[in-house]
């Protein structure tokens, strides 16, 4: 079975739908900002002491393990700034990759901002980042699926539904 890859911006529900669809699919779960902090402690305190491109080197370099490890089929659920860096974007090349997509206004609503150095300082951040990356979250996706406005349950089911699609 394939890996299924969750790429999105900031509070599209990566995690939170990545860990549900997992579950009903009975198989493993793995969300690389945890993998991170795992190894090398809170985000937001690497971001400060080594910057964004210390963590985009770790991060890169926790993409292609968790890709190596998930030939038996798993979801990974990614950072925001995942498809920042030309090297992942050719590593995800080939995989099913599913842009959770969202709006400013859901975000708004649910997102934790102190765990996301990204955005502590600066309000508008979100929705610049956003149009920034945008078109490399289009480029990378062979499938995208808005999850703004809709219980948790429904989307999950629409994405096992794109899952089954792909086989
Ligand atoms: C980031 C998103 C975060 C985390 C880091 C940087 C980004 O992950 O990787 O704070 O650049 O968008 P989430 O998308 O899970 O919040």
């Amino acid at each position: 079975m394939r890996p299924i890859v969750l790429i999105g911006p900031m509070g599209s529900g990566k995690s939170t739908l990545g860990k549900r669809v997992a579950k009903q699919m009975a198989i493993p779960f793995v969300d690389t900002d945890k993998e991170f902090s795992k190894r090398y402690g809170a985000i937001t305190t690497f971001f400060k002491l080594h910057g964004e491109e210390g963590f985009r080197d770790h991060e890169s370099e926790i993409l292609k393990e968790v890709l190596q490890k998930a030939k038996g089929g798993s979801v990974i659920a990614t950072g925001g700034g995942i498809i920042l860096r030309p090297a992942n974007r050719e590593l995800l090349h080939g995989h099913l990759v599913i842009f959770l997509d969202t709006t400013v206004e859901q975000v708004n609503s649910r997102l934790n901002t102190s765990k996301r150095p990204l955005l502590q300082s600066d309000p508008g951040a979100w929705s610049r980042i956003y149009q920034e990356r945008l078109p490399l979250y289009q480029q990378v996706a062979k499938e995208t699926l808005v999850t703004a406005g809709k219980p948790i349950s429904a989307t999950v089911d629409e994405l096992i539904k794109i899952v089954e699609r792909w086989g």
